[in-house]
């Protein structure tokens, strides 16, 4: 078979398989799950039992993400439905309006953004097809036995992608390319404008799942073909012949209310008992001039329509005002996915995409009731797919999830070897030239200095806790003054990549009752990403701080949020300037009324909606039992940058 090579895809005489290593799963929200069914499924987890089935949303790249599902999901999936990003740069950035103001952020790709933009983009086309063998090589693995992958493409690279689909499926599983009709015509173009997208269909086996689906018939074919209606229902039928070539000797050969088939040298489709039968229902047509022969009458209300082919042009683009329409720059029509969905899959089915961008894929397998897995490794994606799955009316719990310290942990040990402490040395080493600080030595909880505050870098497998906070606040005390290389200010960057939830509330307050000015300050994934950081794409930034209310009276507690400040790093002037109240800086807010220590349990929220832009500032919930709780507040900015905090209640 003819071979597309590219740059990479051989060493040593042999195909360079694509990355597999599988990594946990952290669940960090739960979302629409009743208090019993999480307190079912934190007892079924304590057991070590199979907990029930839940729709996935998972936040990371799918080299990553596909190898770690995999071990579960290995030959389960039965529709995989991928629209990877096409070669424009503009695939990873987005505009954001601000709300209840006339500005807009437009908000660039972020370095791991444009890291997964280089990998797939960076030495053209070779770097793609790469890119791509290694993302359908890995999907392949996942198809059910009558499964089926549909890979949306543009003209740019659909031909060179239908040669490594066949490379890596076999020719014979190619079932079709539908052609979609995308945008309607235009007039831009030196030479025939392209205005359609291609979509690859490929089959796991013979046996693949494929219910026809139908559309309906076309004015010209109904004006010739269905010319007749019943007086009284008006209903529109065509006239069908009652004969078919051959004389019988049966009934079926005989004459017949007049007329003789055999005298055609036919006979009738029907014995003359069954014709009776068909009369007295008035599924005969009696033609009105003399001598004419009846007919079969196929009302047009029982055909199925015309079996859909392979050009789709009925499906137009998302209009602006489309209740669909999530603003998602690359989304596509719902109609689309369903009609997909409807032909490749049945009920309850398992479907995958990974390339999740609005969340079409699985808002549409929500709504046709099949069960859905789907990651994307932009944090607005998974913020715009959440909302728009919130806001289908009984969506069935899901969860969402990333592969967080995992992740870190295999970076570290493979930047900085196994050995504990070295490793751990070296990893702080690093950090702090990425923050750019000095590094302090022989402390244990103080690693570096800048800018006259001293600097703790956060451990890669846990979060930075307040009893971390203590400690910390502890050596800064002993240090400050002793000339140690310590400045003579209590002033410290607590660097992290997660923090506790208790932090912005606890620690501040145990910070500052010591006397010393505390930062919190996130260190970005895109450390993890050697290009990234070779290329000083690395961006620390302080955590967002939020203010919320609370008051009990009895078991009835208040929530109110009274204040956000987030990091204004990226915002341009005018747009702050627009902004003339700190809520306008929130795009979505959830409430965990009993907050367990496990994931966050999402059990209220309100957000922004092109229907409802108003956010709404305060909520209340009535506890069943009086007892203590925490209660954990997530807001998400309009950026898709997510803030915590916990604070605890007593309801009596
Ligand atoms: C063309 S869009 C998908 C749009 C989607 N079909 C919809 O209807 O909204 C491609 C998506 O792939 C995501 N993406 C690109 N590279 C990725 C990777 N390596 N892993 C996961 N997601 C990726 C981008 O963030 C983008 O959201």
């Amino acid at each position: 078979m003819a071979e597309l090579i590219w740059d990479g895809k051989y060493k040593d005489g042999r195909k360079v398989a694509p990355l597999k290593v599988a990594l946990p799963f952290q669940t960090v929200e739960t979302i629409n799950e009743s208090a019993q069914e999480r307190q079912h499924a934190l007892d079924l987890f304590s057991k070590g039992g199979e907990t029930e089935w839940r729709n996935r949303l998972i936040w990371g790249d799918k080299k990553y993400v596909l190898p770690s599902l995999l071990p579960e999901f290995s030959g389960k999936v039965d529709l995989i439905y991928i629209d990877p990003p096409f070669n424009t740069g503009g695939d990873f950035s987005f505009t954001t309006a601000i709300p209840e103001a006339d500005e807009t952020i437009v908000r660039e790709a972020s370095a791991i953004e444009q890291k997964a933009y280089r990998d797939t983009w960076g030495n053209g086309l070779d770097s793609y097809l790469k890119w791509f063998y290694d993302t359908v090589v890995m999907l392949k693995e996942f198809l059910s036995e009558t499964g089926s992958l549909y890979v949306h493409l543009d003209v740019n690279v659909g031909h060179y992608a239908k040669a490594v689909l066949d490379e890596v499926f076999g020719p014979a599983a190619f079932q079709n390319e539908i052609i979609w009709k995308r945008t309607s015509a235009r007039s831009d173009s030196h030479t025939y404008n392209h205005i359609h997208d291609v979509i690859f269909l490929y089959s796991r086996s013979d046996n693949f799942v494929y219910n026809v689906q139908y559309t309906p018939y076309d004015q010209t074919y109904l004006d010739n073909f269905y010319r007749y209606r019943d007086e009284g229902t008006g209903r529109r039928f065509r006239v069908s012949d009652l004969m078919a070539a051959g004389t019988r000797k049966g009934s079926s050969g005989k004459p017949w209310r007049g007329t003789n088939p055999a005298t055609r040298g036919n006979h009738w489709k029907f014995a003359t008992e069954t014709l009776d039968v068909l009369d007295k229902e008035g599924r005969i047509y009696w033609p009105q001039k003399e001598g004419g022969v009846p007919g079969y009458k196929r009302y047009l209300d029982e055909m199925p329509g015309v079996p859909l082919q392979s050009i789709w042009t009925d499906i137009a683009p998302i209009a602006a005002q489309a209740q669909e329409n999530t603003n998602y720059a690359t989304q596509k029509p719902e109609a689309l996915l369903e009609r997909i969905m409807k032909a490749s899959t049945n009920e309850g089915a398992l479907v995958l995409d990974c390339f999740c961008g609005s969340g079409t894929t699985a808002a549409v397998a929500e709504r046709l009731d099949r069960r859905w897995i789907t990651c994307d490794l932009g944090r607005f994606a998974i913020h715009t797919a959440r909302k728009r799955l919130l806001g289908i009316s009984g969506v069935k719990p899901f969860v969402v999830q990333n592969l967080g310290k995992y992740e870190r942990q295999q970076w570290q040990v493979q930047e900085f070897g196994e050995d504990a402490e070295a490793k751990i040395r070296a990893y702080r080493r690093f950090i702090l030239r990425l923050y750019q600080a000095k590094e302090l030595s022989g402390k244990v909880w103080l690693h570096g200095v800048k800018g006259g505050r001293m600097v703790h870098v956060g451990s890669v497998d846990s979060p930075v806790s307040a009893g971390d906070v203590t400690q910390i606040a502890k050596e800064v005390k002993q240090l400050i003054g002793t000339g140690q290389g310590a400045p003579d200010r209590a002033a410290v960057d607590v660097l992290g990549w997660d923090f506790a939830f208790e932090i912005n509330e606890l620690a501040k307050q145990q910070a500052q009752s010591a006397g010393l000015d505390v930062r919190f300050v996130h260190i970005p994934r895109e450390v993890l990403e050697k290009k990234a950081v070779e290329q000083g794409d690395i961006k620390f930034f302080e955590l967002a701080a939020l203010s919320v209310k609370t008051e009990v009276s009895k078991r009835k507690l208040s929530v109110e949020l009274a204040d956000f400040m987030m990091s204004l790093d990226d915002v341009p002037d005018d747009v702050r300037q627009a902004v003339k109240h700190w809520s306008q800086w929130i795009d979505y807010w959830a409430v965990d009324w009993d907050y367990k220590g496990d994931a966050f349990h999402n059990q209220w929220q309100s957000y922004r909606t092109r229907k409802e832009p108003k956010l709404q500032l305060q909520t209340e919930y009535t506890y069943a039992q009086p007892g203590e709780y925490t209660l954990m507040v997530k807001v998400i900015d309009i950026l898709g940058n997510d803030t915590t905090k916990t604070i605890k209640v007593k309801a009596e």
